[in-house]
Protein backbone atom coordinates (compact mmCIF):
# COMPACT_ATOMS: atom_id res chain seq x y z
CA UNK A 1 0.00 0.00 0.00
CA UNK A 2 1.16 3.59 -0.78
CA UNK A 3 1.28 5.80 1.70
CA UNK A 4 2.23 10.16 0.86
CA UNK A 5 1.30 12.74 2.47
CA UNK A 6 0.44 16.10 0.75
CA UNK A 7 -1.33 19.48 1.45
CA UNK A 8 -4.63 20.19 2.97
CA UNK A 9 -6.55 20.67 -0.35
CA UNK A 10 -10.05 18.43 -0.12
CA UNK A 11 -11.03 16.77 -2.85
CA UNK A 12 -14.16 17.22 -4.56
CA UNK A 13 -14.90 13.64 -5.50
CA UNK A 14 -13.47 10.09 -4.69
CA UNK A 15 -13.70 8.76 -0.98
CA UNK A 16 -12.27 11.18 1.71
CA UNK A 17 -11.83 10.12 5.56
CA UNK A 18 -12.38 12.93 8.13
CA UNK A 19 -12.24 12.63 11.97
CA UNK A 20 -15.30 13.50 14.13
CA UNK A 21 -14.58 13.70 18.17
CA UNK A 22 -16.93 12.88 21.14
CA UNK A 23 -20.67 14.16 21.03
CA UNK A 24 -20.06 14.27 16.97
CA UNK A 25 -17.61 17.06 17.15
CA UNK A 26 -16.77 17.59 13.56
CA UNK A 27 -13.34 18.27 12.64
CA UNK A 28 -12.67 21.21 10.55
CA UNK A 29 -12.37 19.22 7.58
CA UNK A 30 -15.88 17.27 8.27
CA UNK A 31 -17.65 20.60 8.95
CA UNK A 32 -16.03 21.49 5.18
CA UNK A 33 -17.32 18.05 3.78
CA UNK A 34 -20.89 18.70 5.91
CA UNK A 35 -21.16 21.97 4.12
CA UNK A 36 -20.63 20.98 0.51
CA UNK A 37 -23.24 17.73 1.27
CA UNK A 38 -25.46 20.36 2.57
CA UNK A 39 -25.81 18.78 5.71
CA UNK A 40 -25.57 15.20 5.11
CA UNK A 41 -23.01 14.37 7.66
CA UNK A 42 -25.06 15.75 10.19
CA UNK A 43 -27.91 13.91 9.42
CA UNK A 44 -26.61 10.48 8.88
CA UNK A 45 -24.86 10.63 12.25
CA UNK A 46 -27.88 11.71 14.02
CA UNK A 47 -29.95 9.38 12.48
CA UNK A 48 -27.87 6.29 14.05
CA UNK A 49 -25.14 5.31 17.01
CA UNK A 50 -21.83 7.58 15.63
CA UNK A 51 -20.95 9.38 17.96
CA UNK A 52 -17.49 9.97 17.27
CA UNK A 53 -16.34 7.91 20.21
CA UNK A 54 -13.12 6.24 19.47
CA UNK A 55 -12.87 3.23 17.28
CA UNK A 56 -15.94 4.14 15.89
CA UNK A 57 -16.77 4.23 11.91
CA UNK A 58 -19.11 5.43 9.87
CA UNK A 59 -18.91 5.41 6.18
CA UNK A 60 -21.65 7.43 4.39
CA UNK A 61 -22.05 5.79 0.71
CA UNK A 62 -22.36 8.46 -2.04
CA UNK A 63 -23.97 11.15 0.41
CA UNK A 64 -25.65 13.97 -0.70
CA UNK A 65 -26.07 15.22 -3.62
CA UNK A 66 -21.66 15.87 -4.28
CA UNK A 67 -19.62 13.67 -6.16
CA UNK A 68 -17.95 11.56 -3.29
CA UNK A 69 -18.13 7.97 -4.09
CA UNK A 70 -17.89 7.85 0.44
CA UNK A 71 -17.33 9.39 2.72
CA UNK A 72 -16.17 7.87 5.54
CA UNK A 73 -16.39 9.38 9.37
CA UNK A 74 -13.87 7.99 12.35
CA UNK A 75 -14.45 8.72 15.76
CA UNK A 76 -11.74 9.58 17.82
CA UNK A 77 -13.04 10.58 21.07
CA UNK A 78 -12.02 13.31 23.88
CA UNK A 79 -9.24 15.27 22.36
CA UNK A 80 -7.59 15.51 25.11
CA UNK A 81 -7.50 11.73 25.34
CA UNK A 82 -5.64 11.35 22.11
CA UNK A 83 -2.19 9.74 22.11
CA UNK A 84 -0.45 8.30 19.81
CA UNK A 85 -1.65 4.73 20.36
CA UNK A 86 -5.39 6.12 19.68
CA UNK A 87 -4.08 8.02 16.56
CA UNK A 88 -2.23 4.54 15.16
CA UNK A 89 -5.56 2.80 15.76
CA UNK A 90 -7.29 4.96 13.93
CA UNK A 91 -5.07 4.66 11.33
CA UNK A 92 -5.72 1.00 11.85
CA UNK A 93 -9.04 1.09 11.40
CA UNK A 94 -9.16 3.33 8.19
CA UNK A 95 -7.22 1.19 6.74
CA UNK A 96 -10.03 -2.11 7.77
CA UNK A 97 -12.69 0.08 6.95
CA UNK A 98 -11.88 0.41 3.57
CA UNK A 99 -10.52 -2.20 2.70
CA UNK A 100 -13.84 -4.71 3.43
CA UNK A 101 -15.74 -2.11 1.37
CA UNK A 102 -13.29 -2.99 -1.50
CA UNK A 103 -11.81 1.32 -1.73
CA UNK A 104 -9.16 1.41 -3.92
CA UNK A 105 -7.70 4.72 -2.78
CA UNK A 106 -8.90 7.68 -0.45
CA UNK A 107 -7.35 10.56 0.84
CA UNK A 108 -7.48 11.66 5.09
CA UNK A 109 -8.08 15.20 5.93
CA UNK A 110 -6.14 15.45 8.92
CA UNK A 111 -6.95 18.46 11.12
CA UNK A 112 -5.31 20.63 14.21
CA UNK A 113 -7.68 19.30 16.93
CA UNK A 114 -8.16 21.56 19.79
CA UNK A 115 -7.69 20.22 23.17
CA UNK A 116 -5.24 17.13 21.44
CA UNK A 117 -1.89 16.57 22.66
CA UNK A 118 -0.13 16.95 19.39
CA UNK A 119 -0.39 18.47 16.17
CA UNK A 120 -1.81 17.75 12.55
CA UNK A 121 1.99 16.24 11.29
CA UNK A 122 2.49 13.92 13.85
CA UNK A 123 -1.11 12.65 13.59
CA UNK A 124 -0.77 12.27 9.72
CA UNK A 125 1.92 10.28 10.73
CA UNK A 126 0.77 8.39 13.36
CA UNK A 127 -1.92 7.54 11.27
CA UNK A 128 -0.03 6.48 8.49
CA UNK A 129 2.12 3.87 10.97
CA UNK A 130 -1.08 2.29 12.07
CA UNK A 131 -2.24 1.98 8.64
CA UNK A 132 0.66 0.22 7.56
CA UNK A 133 0.78 -2.15 10.49
CA UNK A 134 -2.95 -2.78 10.13
CA UNK A 135 -2.31 -3.57 6.29
CA UNK A 136 -0.52 -6.27 6.19
CA UNK A 137 -1.36 -9.72 5.28
CA UNK A 138 0.25 -13.17 4.66
CA UNK A 139 -1.36 -14.45 1.48
CA UNK A 140 1.30 -15.54 -0.72
CA UNK A 141 0.06 -18.92 -0.87
CA UNK A 142 -3.47 -18.33 -1.39
CA UNK A 143 -3.67 -19.39 -5.30
CA UNK A 144 -7.26 -19.42 -5.55
CA UNK A 145 -8.10 -16.05 -3.49
CA UNK A 146 -11.82 -15.01 -4.96
CA UNK A 147 -11.77 -11.34 -6.40
CA UNK A 148 -14.15 -10.23 -4.23
CA UNK A 149 -11.74 -11.17 -1.28
CA UNK A 150 -8.53 -9.96 -2.30
CA UNK A 151 -7.17 -6.66 -0.65
CA UNK A 152 -8.51 -3.76 -2.38
CA UNK A 153 -6.55 -0.46 -0.87
CA UNK A 154 -3.86 0.50 -2.75
CA UNK A 155 -3.24 4.17 -1.30
CA UNK A 156 -3.65 6.44 1.46
CA UNK A 157 -3.32 10.21 1.17
CA UNK A 158 -2.53 12.19 4.04
CA UNK A 159 -3.76 15.68 3.99
CA UNK A 160 -2.13 17.85 6.32
CA UNK A 161 -0.71 21.42 6.93
CA UNK A 162 3.49 20.34 7.04
CA UNK A 163 3.01 17.66 4.83
CA UNK A 164 6.51 17.78 4.78
CA UNK A 165 6.75 17.42 8.18
CA UNK A 166 4.64 14.42 8.37
CA UNK A 167 6.64 12.39 6.29
CA UNK A 168 9.59 13.32 7.89
CA UNK A 169 8.26 11.55 11.60
CA UNK A 170 7.02 8.80 9.19
CA UNK A 171 10.28 7.63 8.06
CA UNK A 172 11.46 6.34 11.13
CA UNK A 173 7.83 4.55 12.05
CA UNK A 174 8.27 3.28 8.25
CA UNK A 175 11.21 1.79 9.27
CA UNK A 176 9.83 0.30 12.48
CA UNK A 177 7.28 -1.08 10.59
CA UNK A 178 9.46 -2.53 7.77
CA UNK A 179 10.83 -4.59 11.13
CA UNK A 180 7.78 -5.58 12.48
CA UNK A 181 6.58 -6.97 8.85
CA UNK A 182 9.59 -9.28 8.71
CA UNK A 183 9.17 -10.51 11.69
CA UNK A 184 5.77 -11.44 10.78
CA UNK A 185 6.66 -12.54 7.52
CA UNK A 186 9.36 -15.05 9.11
CA UNK A 187 6.52 -15.94 12.08
CA UNK A 188 4.30 -17.28 9.18
CA UNK A 189 6.08 -18.63 7.38
CA UNK A 190 5.67 -22.75 7.69
CA UNK A 191 8.67 -24.76 8.80
CA UNK A 192 9.29 -26.42 5.74
CA UNK A 193 10.06 -22.96 4.53
CA UNK A 194 12.37 -21.20 7.33
CA UNK A 195 14.44 -23.67 8.82
CA UNK A 196 17.26 -22.79 10.90
CA UNK A 197 19.51 -22.55 7.42
CA UNK A 198 16.71 -20.39 5.65
CA UNK A 199 16.34 -18.37 8.77
CA UNK A 200 19.76 -17.32 9.02
CA UNK A 201 19.75 -16.67 5.24
CA UNK A 202 16.90 -13.75 6.00
CA UNK A 203 18.94 -12.85 8.64
CA UNK A 204 21.49 -12.03 6.17
CA UNK A 205 19.42 -9.55 4.35
CA UNK A 206 20.23 -7.36 6.63
CA UNK A 207 23.88 -6.80 5.74
CA UNK A 208 22.02 -4.23 3.10
CA UNK A 209 21.37 -2.22 5.80
CA UNK A 210 24.81 -1.94 7.02
CA UNK A 211 24.60 -4.64 9.78
CA UNK A 212 26.95 -7.34 10.50
CA UNK A 213 25.91 -10.95 10.18
CA UNK A 214 28.21 -13.84 10.86
CA UNK A 215 26.35 -16.87 10.49
CA UNK A 216 27.77 -20.31 12.67
CA UNK A 217 27.37 -23.47 11.95
CA UNK A 218 27.42 -26.55 13.96
CA UNK A 219 31.49 -26.89 12.93
CA UNK A 220 32.18 -24.23 14.97
CA UNK A 221 29.30 -24.17 17.66
CA UNK A 222 30.87 -27.76 18.47
CA UNK A 223 34.32 -25.63 18.79
CA UNK A 224 32.59 -23.05 21.42
CA UNK A 225 31.46 -26.66 23.41
CA UNK A 226 28.00 -25.29 22.74
CA UNK A 227 26.62 -28.94 23.99
CA UNK A 228 23.11 -27.45 25.14
CA UNK A 229 22.00 -25.77 22.07
CA UNK A 230 23.27 -28.76 19.58
CA UNK A 231 21.85 -31.45 21.37
CA UNK A 232 17.87 -29.84 20.66
CA UNK A 233 19.20 -29.60 16.79
CA UNK A 234 20.83 -33.04 16.73
CA UNK A 235 17.50 -34.83 16.30
CA UNK A 236 17.03 -33.08 13.03
CA UNK A 237 18.36 -33.13 9.85
CA UNK A 238 18.77 -29.58 8.96
CA UNK A 239 21.77 -27.92 10.54
CA UNK A 240 21.77 -25.93 13.61
CA UNK A 241 22.71 -22.09 13.37
CA UNK A 242 23.83 -19.61 15.60
CA UNK A 243 23.32 -15.77 14.08
CA UNK A 244 25.09 -12.57 15.08
CA UNK A 245 23.99 -9.42 14.41
CA UNK A 246 25.98 -6.14 15.02
CA UNK A 247 24.69 -2.79 14.37
CA UNK A 248 27.34 0.07 15.09
CA UNK A 249 25.27 3.09 15.44
CA UNK A 250 26.63 5.09 17.81
CA UNK A 251 30.01 4.38 16.49
CA UNK A 252 32.56 1.09 16.96
CA UNK A 253 34.54 1.33 19.97
CA UNK A 254 38.12 0.33 19.22
CA UNK A 255 39.02 -3.29 20.15
CA UNK A 256 41.48 -3.99 23.01
CA UNK A 257 41.34 -1.18 25.09
CA UNK A 258 42.75 1.30 23.14
CA UNK A 259 39.22 3.02 23.05
CA UNK A 260 37.91 6.71 23.57
CA UNK A 261 40.02 8.73 26.27
CA UNK A 262 42.67 6.12 26.43
CA UNK A 263 40.66 4.18 28.68
CA UNK A 264 41.69 0.77 28.95
CA UNK A 265 39.91 -2.86 29.03
CA UNK A 266 40.04 -4.01 32.42
CA UNK A 267 39.31 -7.20 31.17
CA UNK A 268 41.60 -10.14 29.02
CA UNK A 269 39.16 -12.53 27.97
CA UNK A 270 39.46 -13.19 24.27
CA UNK A 271 36.63 -11.41 22.37
CA UNK A 272 35.41 -9.01 24.66
CA UNK A 273 36.75 -6.10 22.79
CA UNK A 274 37.41 -4.32 25.97
CA UNK A 275 34.34 -1.39 25.41
CA UNK A 276 34.06 1.80 27.09
CA UNK A 277 31.16 2.00 29.05
CA UNK A 278 28.51 3.96 26.59
CA UNK A 279 29.98 2.05 24.09
CA UNK A 280 28.93 -1.21 25.01
CA UNK A 281 26.28 -2.90 23.48
CA UNK A 282 22.66 -3.82 24.33
CA UNK A 283 22.04 -7.64 23.59
CA UNK A 284 18.68 -9.00 22.36
CA UNK A 285 19.17 -12.93 22.20
CA UNK A 286 16.14 -14.89 20.62
CA UNK A 287 14.86 -18.19 20.73
CA UNK A 288 14.93 -19.55 17.48
CA UNK A 289 13.50 -23.30 17.24
CA UNK A 290 12.21 -23.68 13.86
CA UNK A 291 10.20 -26.30 14.63
CA UNK A 292 9.24 -28.19 18.09
CA UNK A 293 7.97 -31.19 18.00
CA UNK A 294 8.79 -32.05 21.38
CA UNK A 295 11.67 -34.22 20.53
CA UNK A 296 11.40 -37.71 21.69
CA UNK A 297 9.34 -36.51 24.70
CA UNK A 298 6.68 -35.87 21.76
CA UNK A 299 4.03 -33.14 22.19
CA UNK A 300 0.72 -34.22 21.07
CA UNK A 301 -0.51 -34.06 17.54
CA UNK A 302 -3.57 -31.61 17.96
CA UNK A 303 -2.24 -28.10 17.51
CA UNK A 304 1.38 -29.21 16.91
CA UNK A 305 1.35 -26.84 13.60
CA UNK A 306 1.15 -24.12 16.48
CA UNK A 307 5.13 -24.58 16.87
CA UNK A 308 5.94 -23.32 13.57
CA UNK A 309 6.25 -20.08 14.91
CA UNK A 310 8.57 -21.34 18.18
CA UNK A 311 10.93 -19.45 16.43
CA UNK A 312 9.51 -15.85 17.34
CA UNK A 313 11.93 -14.82 19.24
CA UNK A 314 14.31 -15.09 16.90
CA UNK A 315 12.26 -13.74 14.40
CA UNK A 316 11.60 -10.40 16.62
CA UNK A 317 15.22 -9.80 17.21
CA UNK A 318 15.98 -10.19 13.50
CA UNK A 319 13.25 -7.54 12.61
CA UNK A 320 14.29 -5.13 15.90
CA UNK A 321 17.59 -5.28 14.03
CA UNK A 322 15.94 -4.40 10.73
CA UNK A 323 14.18 -1.50 12.71
CA UNK A 324 17.22 -0.16 14.19
CA UNK A 325 19.44 -0.18 11.24
CA UNK A 326 16.38 0.48 8.84
CA UNK A 327 16.17 4.12 10.90
CA UNK A 328 19.89 4.57 11.74
CA UNK A 329 19.00 4.19 15.59
CA UNK A 330 22.30 5.90 17.13
CA UNK A 331 22.85 3.32 19.38
CA UNK A 332 25.39 0.06 19.78
CA UNK A 333 22.95 -3.04 19.45
CA UNK A 334 23.71 -6.79 18.75
CA UNK A 335 21.28 -9.69 18.01
CA UNK A 336 22.14 -13.23 18.76
CA UNK A 337 19.73 -15.86 17.74
CA UNK A 338 19.84 -19.98 18.37
CA UNK A 339 18.54 -21.52 15.60
CA UNK A 340 17.52 -24.85 15.80
CA UNK A 341 14.60 -27.87 14.79
CA UNK A 342 13.57 -29.94 17.59
CA UNK A 343 12.59 -33.38 16.11
CA UNK A 344 12.43 -36.98 17.35
CA UNK A 345 14.98 -39.27 15.29
CA UNK A 346 17.45 -42.19 15.70
CA UNK A 347 20.13 -39.44 16.08
CA UNK A 348 17.76 -37.42 18.82
CA UNK A 349 18.66 -36.17 22.46
CA UNK A 350 17.00 -39.07 25.07
CA UNK A 351 15.33 -37.85 28.35
CA UNK A 352 18.46 -38.03 30.88
CA UNK A 353 20.86 -37.19 28.56
CA UNK A 354 23.51 -35.31 29.89
CA UNK A 355 25.05 -32.46 27.98
CA UNK A 356 27.38 -29.42 28.41
CA UNK A 357 26.94 -26.06 28.53
CA UNK A 358 29.50 -23.69 26.93
CA UNK A 359 29.46 -22.48 30.22
CA UNK A 360 30.44 -25.18 31.23
CA UNK A 361 27.77 -26.19 33.23
CA UNK A 362 26.06 -29.71 33.00
CA UNK A 363 22.17 -30.33 32.32
CA UNK A 364 20.44 -32.90 32.91
CA UNK A 365 17.93 -33.32 29.64
CA UNK A 366 14.93 -34.84 31.84
CA UNK A 367 12.52 -33.78 29.31
CA UNK A 368 13.26 -33.07 25.16
CA UNK A 369 10.58 -30.71 25.14
CA UNK A 370 12.01 -28.10 27.49
CA UNK A 371 14.56 -27.12 24.58
CA UNK A 372 14.50 -23.66 24.76
CA UNK A 373 16.02 -22.48 27.92
CA UNK A 374 18.88 -25.22 26.33
CA UNK A 375 19.13 -23.26 23.09
CA UNK A 376 19.02 -19.50 25.25
CA UNK A 377 21.77 -21.05 27.32
CA UNK A 378 24.21 -21.33 25.41
CA UNK A 379 22.95 -18.19 23.40
CA UNK A 380 23.28 -15.92 26.64
CA UNK A 381 26.60 -17.42 27.40
CA UNK A 382 28.28 -16.68 24.35
CA UNK A 383 26.80 -12.91 24.03
CA UNK A 384 27.93 -12.31 27.46
CA UNK A 385 31.45 -13.50 26.64
CA UNK A 386 32.11 -12.20 23.57
CA UNK A 387 30.57 -8.73 23.70
CA UNK A 388 30.18 -7.66 27.91
CA UNK A 389 27.02 -6.21 26.79
CA UNK A 390 25.31 -3.14 28.98
CA UNK A 391 22.50 -5.61 29.39
CA UNK A 392 20.76 -8.23 27.35
CA UNK A 393 17.02 -9.26 27.10
CA UNK A 394 16.01 -12.33 25.57
CA UNK A 395 12.81 -13.25 23.84
CA UNK A 396 11.05 -16.92 24.11
CA UNK A 397 8.56 -18.71 22.92
CA UNK A 398 8.95 -20.08 25.89
CA UNK A 399 6.65 -21.95 27.66
CA UNK A 400 2.94 -22.82 27.78
CA UNK A 401 2.56 -22.07 31.64
CA UNK A 402 3.01 -18.03 30.68
CA UNK A 403 -0.15 -18.67 28.30
CA UNK A 404 -2.26 -19.88 31.69
CA UNK A 405 -1.13 -17.07 33.94
CA UNK A 406 -1.24 -14.31 31.45
CA UNK A 407 -3.22 -15.65 28.37
CA UNK A 408 -3.00 -13.45 25.08
CA UNK A 409 -3.03 -9.94 26.37
CA UNK A 410 0.29 -9.81 28.16
CA UNK A 411 4.06 -11.22 27.66
CA UNK A 412 6.09 -12.32 31.28
CA UNK A 413 8.44 -10.05 32.06
CA UNK A 414 11.25 -11.64 34.56
CA UNK A 415 14.35 -9.81 35.58
CA UNK A 416 17.65 -9.34 38.06
CA UNK A 417 17.01 -5.64 37.47
CA UNK A 418 14.57 -3.40 38.98
CA UNK A 419 15.31 -0.74 36.98
CA UNK A 420 15.73 -2.91 33.19
CA UNK A 421 12.13 -4.31 33.99
CA UNK A 422 11.01 -0.65 34.80
CA UNK A 423 12.11 0.88 32.13
CA UNK A 424 10.92 -2.08 29.64
CA UNK A 425 7.37 -2.03 31.25
CA UNK A 426 7.17 1.87 30.26
CA UNK A 427 8.01 1.04 26.39
CA UNK A 428 5.86 -1.80 26.37
CA UNK A 429 2.98 0.74 27.92
CA UNK A 430 3.99 3.62 25.60
CA UNK A 431 2.99 0.87 22.35
CA UNK A 432 0.83 -1.35 23.61
CA UNK A 433 3.20 -4.28 23.30
CA UNK A 434 2.34 -5.50 27.35
CA UNK A 435 4.44 -6.57 30.06
CA UNK A 436 3.37 -8.46 33.45
CA UNK A 437 6.89 -8.66 36.05
CA UNK A 438 6.95 -12.09 37.24
CA UNK A 439 8.94 -13.19 40.49
CA UNK A 440 12.52 -14.89 40.31
CA UNK A 441 13.99 -16.37 43.39
CA UNK A 442 15.96 -19.06 45.39
CA UNK A 443 13.44 -21.29 46.26
CA UNK A 444 12.36 -21.71 42.50
CA UNK A 445 15.58 -21.68 41.56
CA UNK A 446 15.93 -25.03 43.89
CA UNK A 447 13.30 -26.82 41.85
CA UNK A 448 16.05 -27.37 39.21
CA UNK A 449 18.70 -29.00 40.93
CA UNK A 450 19.41 -32.80 39.50
CA UNK A 451 21.53 -35.60 41.41
CA UNK A 452 23.00 -35.85 38.77
CA UNK A 453 24.08 -32.78 36.95
CA UNK A 454 24.62 -29.17 38.10
CA UNK A 455 20.46 -28.96 37.35
CA UNK A 456 17.94 -30.35 34.99
CA UNK A 457 15.63 -28.77 32.73
CA UNK A 458 12.57 -28.75 34.10
CA UNK A 459 11.36 -28.05 37.80
CA UNK A 460 8.63 -29.43 39.93
CA UNK A 461 4.73 -29.42 39.14
CA UNK A 462 4.10 -25.84 39.94
CA UNK A 463 5.55 -22.47 38.14
CA UNK A 464 6.46 -23.81 34.86
CA UNK A 465 7.63 -20.43 33.61
CA UNK A 466 9.26 -19.32 36.46
CA UNK A 467 11.76 -22.22 36.66
CA UNK A 468 12.58 -21.88 32.99
CA UNK A 469 13.53 -18.22 33.74
CA UNK A 470 15.16 -19.16 36.99
CA UNK A 471 16.94 -22.00 34.10
CA UNK A 472 18.48 -18.69 32.30
CA UNK A 473 19.25 -16.90 35.19
CA UNK A 474 22.37 -19.69 35.66
CA UNK A 475 23.61 -18.28 32.04
CA UNK A 476 23.68 -14.51 32.36
CA UNK A 477 26.21 -14.04 35.35
CA UNK A 478 25.02 -10.73 36.96
CA UNK A 479 24.65 -8.98 33.63
CA UNK A 480 21.57 -7.06 33.93
CA UNK A 481 19.10 -9.42 32.22
CA UNK A 482 15.58 -10.00 31.43
CA UNK A 483 13.23 -12.11 29.99
CA UNK A 484 10.03 -11.92 28.04
CA UNK A 485 8.37 -15.02 27.61
CA UNK A 486 6.37 -14.24 24.42
CA UNK A 487 4.33 -17.63 24.30
CA UNK A 488 1.14 -16.07 24.81
CA UNK A 489 2.01 -13.20 22.34
CA UNK A 490 3.52 -14.28 19.16
CA UNK A 491 0.79 -15.32 17.73
CA UNK A 492 -3.15 -14.06 17.24
CA UNK A 493 -6.26 -15.20 16.61
CA UNK A 494 -8.08 -12.09 16.16
CA UNK A 495 -7.33 -8.69 14.77
CA UNK A 496 -7.01 -5.50 16.84
CA UNK A 497 -6.54 -1.95 15.54
CA UNK A 498 -3.17 -2.46 14.33
CA UNK A 499 -2.36 -6.19 14.56
CA UNK A 500 -3.74 -8.09 12.01
CA UNK A 501 -4.67 -11.92 13.44
CA UNK A 502 -1.56 -14.30 12.91
CA UNK A 503 2.19 -13.84 13.81
CA UNK A 504 1.50 -10.30 15.67
CA UNK A 505 5.64 -9.51 15.47
CA UNK A 506 5.51 -8.48 19.13
CA UNK A 507 8.65 -7.37 20.61
CA UNK A 508 9.68 -5.14 17.92
CA UNK A 509 8.00 -2.12 18.33
CA UNK A 510 8.84 -2.71 21.87
CA UNK A 511 12.33 -3.33 22.28
CA UNK A 512 12.64 -0.64 19.11
CA UNK A 513 11.20 2.03 21.61
CA UNK A 514 13.08 0.58 25.22
CA UNK A 515 16.24 1.73 22.96
CA UNK A 516 14.90 4.72 21.47
CA UNK A 517 13.74 6.07 24.80
CA UNK A 518 16.84 5.67 27.15
CA UNK A 519 20.04 4.71 24.78
CA UNK A 520 19.94 6.79 22.08
CA UNK A 521 19.95 10.52 23.18
CA UNK A 522 23.34 9.87 25.29
CA UNK A 523 25.05 9.30 21.82
N1 LIG B 1 7.65 -23.98 22.65
C1 LIG B 1 7.12 -24.54 23.82
C2 LIG B 1 6.26 -23.56 24.63
C3 LIG B 1 4.95 -23.16 23.98
C4 LIG B 1 3.80 -23.88 24.22
C5 LIG B 1 4.88 -22.06 23.18
C6 LIG B 1 2.61 -23.50 23.65
C7 LIG B 1 3.70 -21.67 22.60
C8 LIG B 1 2.55 -22.39 22.83
C9 LIG B 1 8.25 -25.02 24.73
O1 LIG B 1 9.38 -25.48 24.07
C10 LIG B 1 7.72 -26.16 25.52
O2 LIG B 1 7.43 -27.16 24.94
N2 LIG B 1 7.62 -25.98 26.85
C11 LIG B 1 7.10 -26.97 27.71
C12 LIG B 1 8.02 -27.07 28.89
C13 LIG B 1 7.77 -28.25 29.77
C14 LIG B 1 8.14 -29.53 29.04
C15 LIG B 1 8.59 -28.10 31.03
C16 LIG B 1 5.70 -26.53 28.13
O3 LIG B 1 5.47 -25.34 28.31
O4 LIG B 1 4.83 -27.40 28.23
MN1 LIG C 1 9.22 -27.53 23.59
ZN1 LIG D 1 9.70 -24.71 22.21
Amino acid sequence: MKLAFAAPDLPEKGVVVAFVLEDRELSASARILNDRLRGALVRVMEAGRFKGKKDQVLAIPAPGEGSYDRVVLVGLGKAGDIDTMRAQAAGGRICAALASDGVKSASVAVDVLEGAEFGAAEMAAELAYGARLRSYRFDKYLTKQKEEDKPTLEALTFLCDNHTRARKLFAPLDAIAAGVTFTRDLVSEPANVIYPESLAAKAKTLEDLGVEVEVLGEKEMRKLGMGALLGVGQGSGRESQLVVMQWWGAGKPDAEGKGKKGKKSTKSDAGSEGLDEAKRPLAFIGKGVTFDTGGISIKPAAGMEDMKWDMAGSAAVIGLMKALAGRRAAANVVGVVGLVENMPSGTAQRPGDIVTSMSGQTIEVLNTDAEGRLVLADALWYTKIRFEPRLMVDLATLTGAIIIALGNEMAGLFSNDDGLATRLSAAGKAVGELLWRMPLGEEYDKSIKSDAADMKNIGNRGAGSITAAQFLQRFVDGTPWAHLDIAGVAWSKKDAAIVPKGGTGYGVRLLDRFVAENYEEEA
